[in-house]
């Protein structure tokens, strides 16, 4: 029998409902390992700081890449893997999806693709996803929410909207080519989005 964990990942750009519903699936699931990229290891913690907050200055784009991946790494390590192997699911606020949509398409930086696969894949090795909620929203919805919370926008959410509409059609492009996701409209309310999310959950368990 396999006892292997499920690794699930909830995706999407900023303002699309993933920290509302990550809470609903914690009051569900309280057995499972609740985790988020960056920052999900106390050395992400401080990748986190640095990548979103400014807190070493500014962050070169070379160096934002490495630092998301040295993040991934060490989460992966730390966290992912021994959870999985101890058959406890796993739900983490994002992923290398994030990571695709954000640098590479998001930062329109294509020709780093070969080493970003290359390295997801070293990293990723015997840790595929299992499923991959992508909560889909218009732009403007996004930036109503935050809004909204009177949240401090931080390093990626404070760029401009043609970066963010870049990284959303890239959720749609990689959820649509990925087996293992599920496209959800986020844009309803979060009893019906919450409905789907959890649907797409049990559906894997
Ligand atoms: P969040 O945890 O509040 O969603 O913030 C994480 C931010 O970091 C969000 O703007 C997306 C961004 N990000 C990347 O740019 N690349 C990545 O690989 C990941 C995981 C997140």
């Amino acid at each position: 029998m396999d006892k292997r964990g499920k690794y699930i990942v909830v995706e999407g750009g900023d303002g699309a409902g993933k920290d509302t519903q990550i809470e609903n699936l914690r009051a569900a699931f309280p057995g499972f390992v609740y985790t988020r990229e960056p920052g999900g290891t106390p050395l992400g913690k401080e990748l986190r700081g640095m990548l979103l907050h400014g807190s070493k200055g500014d962050v070169a784009l070379s160096t934002e890449f490495f630092l998301f991946l040295a993040d991934r790494a060490q989460h992966v390590e730390e966290v992912i893997k021994p959870a999985l192997a101890a058959g406890k699911h796993v739900v983490s606020n994002r992923s290398w999806i994030s990571f695709l949509a954000y640098q590479i398409y998001g930062r329109e930086q294509l020709d780093w693709k070969p080493v970003v696969d290359a390295s997801l894949k070293k990293i990723f090795q015997d840790c595929p996803v299992d499923l991959a909620i992508i909560l889909n929203v218009p732009l403007t919805v996004g930036k109503e929410r935050q809004r909204a919370m009177g949240k401090i926008p931080d390093t990626m959410e404070s760029q401009p909207n043609d970066f963010h509409e870049r990284i959303r059609q890239a959720f749609l492009t990689i959820g649509k080519a990925l087996p293992q996701a599920k496209i959800i409209d986020a844009a309803r309310s979060k009893e019906e989005v919450w409905n789907d999310v959890r649907a797409a959950v049990q559906s894997i368990l």
